[in-house]
């Protein structure tokens, strides 16, 4: 049985990864992957993590299972965190919320949950979106659509070819968004655009799914989270996949979540029992540890201050990096790169071709994908110009 299945090539990003690692090349610079990585090349641990994590192994009596819902105190932590703490939809009681395996488990238990309740449904992808989202989404068996989302002369959103293309949505569709900080292109909508696009779901009767996976890491937690709130405060029912990974730094340890904002308590009830279930055929509960460390920092004052201060430094590294890459990219191309320190979050497009993508990689060490997404906290005071000499050999 098993001798007819093929071997599949790797996974492009992490295939670009195990390269760059392969390379002798010792200018090397991996600027491919979506992980935060710091001055000295390092994807660091929270220090509120540290210490969330020292009192778990201290106090911690049982590894019996969660239940398939996860952790109380962590889904109360990531409601707050991603709803804002003040939400409406909270008080009124139709928020229901299951904790996940990574935001890719979000996605998928949020994709579980459309198939259930409209079988086959139609959910609108960014055209480009992060490619995961592809296989998350369409192997349930919903059948994907996409809407024009970024325009690579502009380097920013092609907002108008969006409300073209989600004008062919009908009653019942699902539009995918990113909460924040776009993957791959970086490039987010105003709140003036998400009140547009609220506007569309409304009239058109489309239902949001919300992929957040960077809160924080764009203008801020509250600010990050602008756009997903005015569609919550906008429709009756908001679906999002939310992630630990990025801003609580809990990559490996598979945290997420996904939160169903219904139209009333009941609906909110009812949907909790059906992510269970889903959940249960899946992989049947989520892995404890991140969650236990997540709730603990999401919902203690003090891990909370001290989380918060240095997410905040993060983001501001990100951002200062940006101003810093868009500098030295112009000084030694001689060409304009201010989309650079417009985009947010951890990414952007440089705008190269894939034939200029590859001979970074082969002459000069430089990974990023063919499609020049470069993962910006990648770059650091040591390998900055090296970086944009290299970018300004292959123009
Ligand atoms: C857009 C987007 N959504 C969701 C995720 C899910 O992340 P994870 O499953 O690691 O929490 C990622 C991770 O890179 C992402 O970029």
């Amino acid at each position: 049985m098993l001798q007819g299945l093929e071997q599949l090539s790797s996974d492009l990003i992490l295939g670009l990864s195990d390269a760059c690692r392969a390379d002798p090349n010792p200018n090397k610079v991996n600027l491919t992957v979506g992980i935060y990585m710091n001055e000295a090349g390092v994807c660091p641990v929270f220090e509120a993590v540290q210490l969330a994590q020292r009192a778990i192994v201290d106090e911690e009596v049982t590894k019996a299972y969660l239940s398939a819902a996860g952790d109380a105190q962590f889904n109360t932590g990531i409601q707050r965190l991603t709803l804002g703490a003040d939400s409406i939809a909270l008080a009124d009681g139709r928020v229901s919320s299951i904790q996940t395996p990574g935001g890719c488990g979000g996605l998928r238990i949020g994709a579980e949950i459309i198939q259930a309740a409209s079988p086959g449904a139609r959910v609108w992808i960014s055209d480009p979106t992060w490619p995961v989202h592809i296989p998350l989404l369409g192997s349930v068996g919903l059948q994907l659509q996409s809407y024009r989302y970024y325009d690579p002369a502009s380097h920013g959103v092609n907002f108008d070819g969006m409300v073209e293309d989600l004008k062919n949505a009908r009653a019942g569709d699902v539009v995918l968004l990113h909460g924040c900080c776009h993957n791959p292109c970086g490039a987010d909508l105003s709140l003036a655009q998400w009140a547009i696009v609220a506007d569309m779901l409304e009239q058109q009767g489309l239902t949001p799914f919300v992929d957040i996976a960077y809160q924080g890491l764009g203008d801020g937690l509250e600010e990050d989270a602008a756009g997903l709130r005015l569609l919550i405060s906008r429709l009756p029912e908001v679906i999002v996949a939310a992630s630990c990974s990025k801003n609580i730094g809990l990559y490996r340890e598979r945290t997420g979540a996904t939160i169903f904002v219904c139209r009333d308590e009941a609906n909110a009830s009812a949907i909790l029992t059906q992510a269970q279930a889903a959940a249960r055929r899946v992989y049947s509960m989520p892995p404890a540890h991140g969650a236990l460390v997540a709730g603990r920092v999401l919902t203690d004052d003090n891990l909370g201050v001290i989380w918060r201060t240095e997410l905040s430094a993060m983001c501001q590294r990100i951002n200062g990096l940006r101003t810093n890459l868009r500098r030295a990219l112009e000084t030694t191309c001689g060409q304009d790169f201010a989309f650079i320190e417009r985009e947010k979050g951890m990414f952007s497009f440089l705008g190269l071709s894939a034939a200029q993508a590859v001979r970074l990689r082969k002459e000069f060490g430089v990974y990023m994908l063919d499609s020049s997404r470069i993962n910006v906290a990648g770059i650091n005071a040591r390998n900055i110009d090296y970086v944009a000499q290299s970018v300004s050999e292959v123009l």
